[in-house]
């Protein structure tokens, strides 16, 4: 998909779905999968505030549980210019991807790509846990 429709459904997916009556701050994500397969998502919040997940989760997760597992490319819009994604979901997008573009995105003409190196180097993932595997 053209990266400017993934923006335009990440910026959707955080006008729309998004429940977040604790901090009002919206997120929303739109994620491609390397099957061209598309997946959106909003923030969700609860009261006791932990379980809370964010934009980047739901829409990886419902990626993941449709049983797609590989990331091509990863949109987030918030509330705030340039919201990045947050530690933990830095590490999900590590979790479902090589080599993922990630792009923080305030409209459709003015985003920033990144690569999961840039935000998350030296990272940790499941290649760790294979037994033999000299990482
Ligand atoms: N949030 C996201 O959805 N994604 C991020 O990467 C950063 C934070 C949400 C979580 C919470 O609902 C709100 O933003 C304020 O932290």
């Amino acid at each position: 998909m053209e990266l400017k429709n993934l923006i335009e459904l990440a910026l959707e997916a955080k006008d729309r779905s998004t429940y977040t009556p604790y901090s009002h701050f919206r997120v929303g994500a739109a994620v491609e999968m390397e099957d061209g397969s598309v997946y959106t998502g909003g923030n969700i919040e609860i009261a006791s505030y932990s379980p809370t997940n964010c934009a980047e989760r739901t829409a990886i997760f419902k990626a993941v549980s449709e049983g797609k597992r590989e990331i091509k490319k990863i949109v987030i819009t918030g509330d705030a210019k340039n919201t990045f994604p947050c530690g933990v979901c830095r590490q999900v997008i590590r979790e479902f991807s090589e080599n993922p573009m990630i792009v923080v995105a305030n409209s459709v003409d003015d985003y920033k790509v990144y690569t999961l190196e840039e935000l998350l180097p030296h990272s940790f993932g499941p290649e760790y846990l294979k037994r033999g595997n000299d990482v």
